[in-house]
């Protein structure tokens, strides 16, 4: 029998052939599970303690393996690690390269299986990760807030159905990208939270006859919990499928965001002049400056969409417990967490130096139609039903547009309305009279700022404090 360490699996012992190249071609997954090489070796370090307190290695041994993982992380992190062919995923690598360097390598593996190491692992990243997108968000809010405290009075037309609406103050319709983002914030801290439970020593799927101590581990991982049942430990992917929807749902609010910018940075709109360090030109025609970062952040939210299916589809009619098929969740979840993060950045710098066109802005908000509703609400305060009220601007507005006047002088010269009501026509006006909590208007806005700074400072402690 030849040892592992000579380009053997580490399962050879059961076979009297080695695996087939096109075997080993379709199954390894270490190309893309290197990542999980810090949380592969912690997840190590902390079974060999608790196979101390177990009193399965003695001190000696513990540390002899404890000093080849040591030697391992060294090799790894300074891009000496000798990777074989026959290293089918990072969990096998490591334990061949420590088995190597010292004999009590070996008794790593006692009453371990990949199959709740890997779920192991991938919990240990998952939280990292999960953390590290949403300290990202939270640098994008940084910058929304930044822009809408320095925004001031400026308005815009809000829209619906993409007509023009009502105007709005920019500070309002920047914190409203804002406020989703802090729903992203909070699904993926509560994810985290869900991933924060231990599988190890769920073994291959039923546990040990060996006196290991899963809470034990657990604690020294740092994990809040602990699995309750072995099968479902190592067969458990919701976290997985919870993140993908997470990172999903922050990518099509990302696309939204982009999608507005790709509107406003258009010549039809005019709101908005990207900075040249964060737009594209044309390879021929040399007048464009196009929204490319906002071109992607609307376009790679179809692939995070992909990956939440992909695993859904994957997970879907499992049987229990570990199957390889499982091995497929690292890749969408890898290429989510790194596309988003990527998004997060880009979006950033993009929203930071770009410069809005206020007077674009306003000359657009302050269309004498954009303020029927306060003549309706004038209307309404005299006493007349707002269904009547309705009814009256309509025909003012129908009567201007069919060329019949300008809303102003039909305004004034009206027997309910008059100079009072064309008051509101003048510029700037309609969008102070937003007075309501949350709503868009100059008082609402400056309230609302408050609440989310300290949305904000709330949302930071718990980032970097969990
Ligand atoms: N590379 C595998 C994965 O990512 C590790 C687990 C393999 N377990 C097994 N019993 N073949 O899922």
């Amino acid at each position: 029998m030849s040892e592992p360490g000579e380009g053997n699996t580490l399962w050879h012992g059961r076979f009297a052939d080695g695996p087939s190249a096109a075997l080993l071609a379709y199954t390894v997954s270490l190309p893309y599970d290197q990542r999980l090489a810090p949380e592969d070796l912690a997840g190590s370090r902390a079974h060999v303690r608790g196979l101390v307190r177990g009193g399965i290695l003695d001190g000696e041994e513990a540390a002899a393996i404890l000093g080849a993982l040591e030697t391992v992380e060294e090799e790894l992190t300074e891009g000496r690690f000798r990777f074989l062919p026959s290293d089918e995923d990072i969990h096998t690598a490591i334990e061949r390269r420590a088995t190597e360097l010292c004999p009590a390598g070996g008794k790593i593996h006692t009453g371990r299986s990949r199959n709740d190491q890997v779920a192991t692992d991938l919990r240990l990243y998952t939280k990292r990760a999960l953390r590290q997108v949403a300290a990202a968000v939270l640098g994008l809010q940084d910058v929304l807030q930044a822009r809408a405290i320095e925004a001031g009075g400026a308005y815009l037309p809000g829209y619906t159905h993409l007509q023009r609406a009502q105007p709005v103050l920019l500070a309002h319709h920047l914190l409203a990208h804002a406020w989703s983002l802090a729903r992203d914030v909070d699904r993926l801290l509560a994810t985290r939270d869900r991933a924060d439970v231990s599988p190890l020593g769920a073994g291959a799927l039923a546990g040990s006859s060996l006196p290991l101590d899963p809470v034990g581990t657990a604690l020294d991982l740092g994990f809040a919990a602990v699995f309750d049942n072995s099968l479902d430990a190592v067969s458990d992917r919701d976290f997985v499928a919870e993140s993908l929807f997470d990172l999903a749902l922050l990518g099509i609010h990302l696309s939204r965001m982009g999608e507005e910018v790709c509107l406003w940075a258009s010549d039809e709109f005019g709101f908005l002049k990207l900075d040249d360090a964060w737009s594209t030109g044309s390879s021929m025609m040399p007048q464009k400056k196009n929204p490319d970062i906002a071109e992607l952040a609307r376009g790679k939210s179809g692939r995070l969409i992909g990956h939440l299916t992909g695993l859904l589809t994957t997970l879907k009619g499992l049987p229990l417990t570990y199957n390889r098929d499982l091995q497929e969740d690292k890749e969408p979840l890898f290429d989510s967490i790194d596309q988003v993060l990527l998004a997060l950045e880009a979006m950033s710098g993009l929203l930071a130096t770009s410069r809005f066109e206020t007077e674009a802005m306003a000359a657009a908000a302050d269309s004498p139609y954009a303020v029927a509703t306060d003549l309706a609400e004038f209307l309404v305060e005299q006493g007349v039903p707002f269904r009547d009220a309705h009814a009256i601007v309509g025909e003012i507005v129908r009567t201007s547009l069919d060329g019949g006047g300008v809303m102003v002088d039909l305004v004034a010269a009206h027997p309910q309305l008059g100079p009072a009501a064309a008051a509101l026509l003048a510029p700037g006006v309609s969008v102070t009279r937003r007075t309501t909590r949350g709503g868009a208007g100059p008082g609402p806005v400056a309230d609302q700022l408050e609440r989310f700074d300290a949305r904000l400072a709330a949302d930071r402690a718990r980032v970097h404090g969990s």
